[in-house]
């Protein structure tokens, strides 16, 4: 699997530890910054990685900053990006298994290291349910 991760300054060491996480289990991750915790805008990341993922150059991303929130909201502007900011494991699972989610975003300053590596542990090996409503309500996204 092609992983590709950004962050801002808010989600900067959270990604380091994330990216160290990935490599332990041999998941290859391109990592397009930031790289240091010097303030930055949220956008420029975002849009890489979401770009990366919609243009098939990588099968997921992963975006953090302080929240989320600004990750997603960018991510998202991008055709064919289903970006899902997530605090949980349920709703990790559940958005790989009903909205077919492409980009995780996560909040550096909101979680524990050991809860967002098991977010996205959870989340890259859950596969979408391809259940026909849950298709249906995926495709609506692209109307
Ligand atoms: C930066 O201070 C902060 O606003 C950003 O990391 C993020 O939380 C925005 O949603």
């Amino acid at each position: 699997m092609r992983v590709v991760i950004g962050a801002d300054h808010g989600g900067f060491e959270l990604k380091e530890k994330i990216v160290d996480f990935l490599k332990s289990k041999n998941i290859h991750v391109h990592d397009y910054g930031t790289h240091n915790t010097e303030s930055c805008d949220y956008n420029e990341p975002a849009k890489a990685v979401a770009k990366a993922v919609a243009e098939g150059e990588a099968d997921r991303g992963i975006l953090l900053c302080g929240t989320g929130v600004g990750m997603s909201i960018q991510a998202n502007k991008i055709k064919g990006v289903r970006a899902a900011n997530v605090n949980d494991a349920y709703t990790a699972k559940a958005t790989r298994l009903h909205n077919d989610s492409n980009v995780l975003t996560l909040g550096g300053r909101i979680l524990g290291d050991e809860l967002a590596k098991t977010l996205v542990d959870v989340w890259l090996h859950t596969e979408f349910s391809g259940e026909k409503r849950h298709q249906r309500r995926v495709n609506k996204f692209e109307e």
